[in-house]
């Protein structure tokens, strides 16, 4: 048999929940909030801008992913405050970046995570590595490619007499997808503006993109690797002074299952070693 909930159970289930109040304290123009896309919150005072995101952290809000697709287009001024787009684009410096980062809470993906993993390597090197997300060892210390992956990854970089004094690494997604699933388009778009900052802070002379996630993400396409690797692109946006060149391989995880596909990517690694002979 059912058994029906009480009303006055329910009000108690509130009350321990802390709502006591049907009404906020302060008035709030309600239009003004729907002309701010349904998302801006009042900060709370003395908060940096940095890490006040104002989205709930239960759900991306659609909105949010749409702002943050066009991230890569928008001046801070046009952004919406509180966005993804708004706080990447206020940041000045890489420390600012990761400071952001850190206090964002408009991804349900960070709360699963223990930490954000910025990046590794050096930000004046010329070249910049990014990857797809973290995954339980990035998790653990904090630094992007220190699992099996990474250490491929080391070699693939030493084989071209880099290693991560002389390059930089980072990934689209800075938190781990629980239980290494891949991160969602969604995902993607919310973290997008704040990658292509990270781009533009570091401002590389080459971008090697690490498998389909990081390629389609930078370069805005919908092919798969296997179409993007091996080939030059460039990477734009407002905050560069040029275009960055980009190149697309194999994912050094996907290497390890595939150990037949290294032959292409160590083409494609001769490809950056020659462009930055140049
Ligand atoms: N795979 C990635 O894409 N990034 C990491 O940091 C680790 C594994």
């Amino acid at each position: 048999m059912k058994s029906a909930i009480h009303p006055i159970d329910i009000l108690r289930w509130y009350l321990e929940a802390g709502v006591d109040e049907t009404m906020g304290e302060q008035p709030m123009d309600r239009y003004a909030v729907t002309r701010a896309g349904k998302e801006a919150r009042p900060r709370p005072p003395q908060t940096p801008p940095a890490a006040a995101g104002p989205h709930p952290a239960t759900a991306t809000p659609p909105a949010v992913a749409a702002i943050a697709r066009h991230g890569n287009s928008e001046h801070r001024d046009g952004a919406i405050p509180g966005t993804a787009a708004h706080i990447a684009a206020g940041c000045a410096t890489l420390a600012e970046l990761r400071t952001a980062l850190d206090g964002f809470d408009g991804l349900p993906l960070k709360q699963a995570a223990s930490c954000t993993v910025f990046a590794d390597g050096n930000p004046e090197a010329a070249v910049m590595c990014i990857g797809e997300a973290p995954g339980q060892e990035e998790d653990r210390q904090g630094l992007p490619f220190v699992g099996p992956s990474g250490r491929l990854l080391d070699r693939m970089l030493g084989s071209i007499g880099l290693d991560r004094g002389s390059a930089y690494i980072a990934n689209v997604v800075p938190w781990r997808p629980p239980a290494n699933r891949k991160p969602t388009p969604d995902e993607v778009a919310v973290c997008l503006p704040f990658l292509s900052r990270h781009i533009e802070l570091v401002d590389p002379q080459v971008l090697i993109l690490l498998g389909g996630a990081a390629a389609t993400a930078v370069l805005a396409k919908a092919d798969g690797i296997n179409r993007l690797r091996g080939k030059w692109f460039e990477f734009n946006s407002p905050g560069l002074p040029r275009p960055i060149p980009a190149l697309a391989t194999f994912h050094p995880a996907y290497l390890l299952r595939t150990p037949e596909a290294k032959r292409e990517a160590w083409r494609d690694l001769l490809m950056v070693m020659k462009k930055l002979a140049h």
